[in-house]
C-alpha cells in the first residue's frame, strides 16, 4: 500500500452510510446529547456513528435501519459460540421464570457447581469470581504484590489488561519511546501507580532475560498473555513462555496469565495448558461467561487464600455486590459445560474457520493487488486462533512477530485498517472491529464466503481511489 491518508475516501464512505444507516445517525444524534461521544465503550464507537442494534442471533445482526449484518465483533470477542446461543438463552429463560434468575447477594449452589468447572478445566486449586477482566487483572495483580511483598509490576507493551491502574500503561503505540509502548493511558493514576509498571517486549525472551536481572528481586508478578489480544492477536512462542515461568520462579515474582482472551477459545481451559505451564494465577473473563458479566481469578491456593479468612484477608478482593449474579453463573455453567462435552467438535470448528478467514481475507485483496497480512496463525504450541486481525502491510517483506509490528504506523496502514475498513465493510453488511474479529462456530463456510465477496468489493474501491 501507499503511505497516503484516506480522508478524502472515509468522507465519501461517511456520506454513504449516513443514507444507508438513516436511523442510526438520528439516534446517534440523540446520544450524543446525553452520552459522552453517544455511548459508553469508545471502540464501539465507530465513526462518524455506530450501528444500532436491535437484535443477534449465532452470526448475524440486525440494526434499526433493517440490514441483516454478518458480525465478527461477536460480543467483544466473548461469544464462541455466537450471538444468543441457545444453550444459554434456555437456561437464563427457565431461571427468571422460576424465581433464581434475580436471587443476588447469598451464596449457593451453583456458583460451587461453576468454581468446579473451573477449577477442574484449568488446574486451579482455588477460584473467585468478579464481573469484569478488568477487575479479575487488578485483582491478581494486588494478590502479586501482597504474596511477594513487592512493588513491581511487568507487563507486556501492547498488552491490554483492563483499564485498572497497573494496565493503564505502554497500551497504545507510542514510536518515540523505548518499546514502542512505554506510555501512560490515562490521566488521574498516582505517579506512584505507572513508576511501579515495567514495560517489557512479548515475545523477545532476551528483552525478558535483560529485564529480569536488571528488575527481578522487585518484581511482584509478570502479567502476560499466552495469546495476546489487543496486542495484535499473536500466539506467545513456547520459548518465551518457558522462560517467563523459569525467570518468576527463579527471582521469586509470580507468573500471572491474562486468559481473559485465551481462556476457553483454544480448549474448554486454559491455554497455559497446551504450553504445559501452570502460572501461579490466571484472569479469565469474556468466553466464560457466555455473554454474561462473568470474570474469574484462579490459581494457587497459597496466594489465592491472602483474600480469605485462613490468609487473613489482606486483599480486599470481596466480590462485589454482582459478583456470583445467579444469572451470569448460569449463563457461564451453561457454556463452560457445552464447551466441554463438545471440546472436540467445538475447537475444530473454530480452528477450521478461523484460518478460511484468515484466507479468505486476505486472497480477497491480493485478487486486486493489495497486500495484506492476517495475525491470529497458530504456531507449534497453538492452533491457528477464532480470532484475527488483517493488516495493510507497507513492504512485502513485512513480518508480525510482535505487537510494535501491528501497531507501528511506519510498517502498517492502521487508518486503513482501523477507519475504512469497518466503514467499507459495514456498507457491505460486514461487521468488523480492529481489521476483522471473531469466528464462532454459529458461523458457515458461507458466511465467510459472503465476508470474502464483501473484502473483494472493497479492494476495489480502494484500487479505484488511487
Ligand atoms: C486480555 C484482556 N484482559 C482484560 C480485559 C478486560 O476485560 P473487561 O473488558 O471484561 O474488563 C480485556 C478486555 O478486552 C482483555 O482483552
Amino acid at each position: 500500500m501507499e503511505r497516503t491518508g484516506h480522508k478524502d475516501l472515509l468522507t465519501k464512505l461517511a456520506k454513504e452510510y449516513s443514507r444507508y444507516a438513516p436511523k442510526s445517525a438520528a439516534l446517534n444524534k440523540r446520544a450524543t446529547q446525553v452520552q459522552v461521544d453517544g455511548g459508553s465503550h469508545a471502540m464501539r464507537l465507530l465513526e462518524p456513528f455506530p450501528p444500532r442494534i436491535v437484535v443477534a442471533e449465532g452470526a448475524w445482526l440486525r440494526d434499526e435501519d433493517g440490514h441483516d449484518i454478518l458480525d465478527f465483533w461477536q460480543g467483544h470477542h466473548a461469544n464462541v459460540l455466537g450471538h444468543n446461543p441457545k444453550v444459554v438463552t434456555s437456561a437464563l429463560a427457565a431461571a427468571f421464570e422460576t424465581r433464581f434468575g434475580l436471587l443476588t447477594g447469598f451464596a449457593d449452589r451453583l456458583q460451587v457447581e461453576v468454581a468446579e468447572i473451573l477449577c477442574q478445566q484449568t488446574g486451579a486449586e482455588r477460584v473467585r469470581f468478579t464481573t469484569s477482566g478488568s477487575l479479575a487483572t487488578m485483582y491478581a495483580v494486588l494478590l502479586a504484590k501482597a504474596f511477594t511483598q513487592r512493588r513491581l509490576v511487568m507487563k507486556v507493551g501492547g498488552g491490554w489488561h483492563g483499564a485498572q491502574p497497573w494496565g493503564l500503561k505502554g497500551v497504545s503505540f507510542c514510536a518515540t519511546r523505548g518499546t514502542g509502548f512505554q506510555g501512560v493511558e490515562s490521566e488521574g493514576l498516582p505517579q506512584a501507580i505507572p513508576d511501579e509498571v515495567l514495560v517489557t517486549r512479548f515475545n523477545d525472551t532476551t528483552m525478558l532475560r535483560d529485564d529480569f536481572r536488571q528488575h527481578g528481586d522487585q518484581v511482584a508478578c509478570f502479567i502476560v498473555e499466552p495469546f495476546i489480544g489487543a496486542g495484535g492477536f499473536m500466539a506467545a512462542s513456547r520459548e518465551y513462555l518457558q522462560t517467563a515461568r523459569q525467570l518468576t520462579l527463579h527471582y521469586g515474582a509470580l507468573l500471572v496469565f491474562d486468559e481473559v482472551v485465551s481462556g476457553f477459545r483454544f480448549r474448554a481451559g486454559d491455554a497455559g495448558a497446551l504450553y504445559g505451564i501452570r502460572p501461579d494465577l490466571a484472569a479469565f473473563g469474556k468466553t466464560i461467561g457466555g455473554g454474561m458479566p462473568v470474570a474469574a481469578v484462579a490459581g494457587r491456593a497459597e496466594v489465592m487464600e491472602l483474600v480469605g479468612r485462613k490468609g487473613g484477608s489482606r486483599v480486599k478482593f470481596s466480590g462485589g455486590s454482582y459478583s456470583c449474579h445467579p444469572a451470569s453463573l448460569l449463563a457461564a455453567k451453561a457454556q463452560m459445560e457445552y464447551l466441554v462435552a463438545h471440546e472436540t467438535e467445538v475447537y475444530r470448528q473454530l480452528t477450521t474457520l478461523g484460518e478460511l478467514t484468515r484466507q479468505t481475507m486476505e486472497s480477497a485483496f491480493a485478487k486486486e493487488g493489495i497486500h495484506t497480512l492476517s495475525s491470529g496463525y497458530g504456531n507449534d504450541v497453538l492452533p491457528g486462533s477464532s480470532i484475527n486481525m488483517l493488516l495493510f502491510p507497507y513492504r512485502e517483506d513485512f513480518q508480525l512477530l510482535t505487537p510494535e509490528d501491528a501497531h507501528d504506523p511506519a510498517l502498517t496502514d492502521i487508518e486503513l485498517r482501523e477507519k475504512v475498513l469497518p466503514l467499507a465493510l459495514l456498507l457491505e453488511n460486514v461487521h468488523v472491529v480492529h481489521g476483522s474479529g471473531s469466528v464462532t462456530t454459529a458461523h458457515t463456510e458461507a458466511d465467510i464466503a459472503f465476508l470474502g465477496e464483501a473484502c473483494q468489493r472493497v479492494a476495489k474501491r480502494l484500487k479505484n481511489v488511487r
